[in-house]
């Protein structure tokens, strides 16, 4: 697969069957439908999804707000990663941000989430701190990781 061949739209109901099917999957508390609607109709948020061969393949959605980007959500369909999806969506918020006049995004990763911090860091996010017991089942720290745009 070539990211070329990934149909970016903008996440809406349609989406949402998929991409909760997608999220529980990859999570142990997944967001619920209602997390998913109120970013989708949130002006200050960006929600896509990557589409390939008319499927949903991953999602992100960001929020942005006083120059400021926070990175809220970011999964790969399980069949589909390591194939540059994550990177291709994280790339296209980050400009989209930019033009958003965002001078810095955030975003917050489980610490044991080695494949997840490894990717944001080949993005040049950077760890600044922790939030303790952020997570739960299991319960476990953030890891706290900023941009300079
Ligand atoms: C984390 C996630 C979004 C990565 O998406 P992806 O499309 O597979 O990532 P990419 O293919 O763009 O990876 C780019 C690079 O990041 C690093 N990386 C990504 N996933 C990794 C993993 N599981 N282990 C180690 N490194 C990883 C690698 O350096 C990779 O490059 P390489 O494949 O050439 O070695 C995806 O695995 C996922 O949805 N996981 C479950 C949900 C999740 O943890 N989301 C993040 C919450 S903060």
């Amino acid at each position: 697969m070539a990211v070329e061949e990934l149909v970016i739209e903008q996440m809406g109901s349609r989406h949402l069957d998929e991409v909760l099917a997608i999220e529980r999957k990859s999570y142990s508390t997944p967001w619920s439908v209602l997390s998913f609607k109120n970013e989708i109709y949130n002006p200050y948020s960006i929600a896509l999804v990557a589409m390939l061969g008319g499927a949903v393949a991953g999602y992100i959605i960001a929020s942005y707000r006083l120059g400021e980007g926070h990175i809220l959500n970011v999964t790969v369909h399980p069949g589909h990663t390591r194939k540059k999806i994550g990177t291709y969506l994280l790339d296209l918020v980050m400009d989209m941000l930019r033009q958003r006049q965002c001078t810095v995004i955030y975003l917050e990763v489980r610490a044991s989430n080695l494949g997840a911090r490894r990717l944001y860091e080949r993005l040049g996010f950077r760890e600044v701190g922790r939030r303790k017991f952020y997570y739960a089942d299991p319960f476990e720290d953030a890891v706290l990781m900023t941009l300079d745009l």
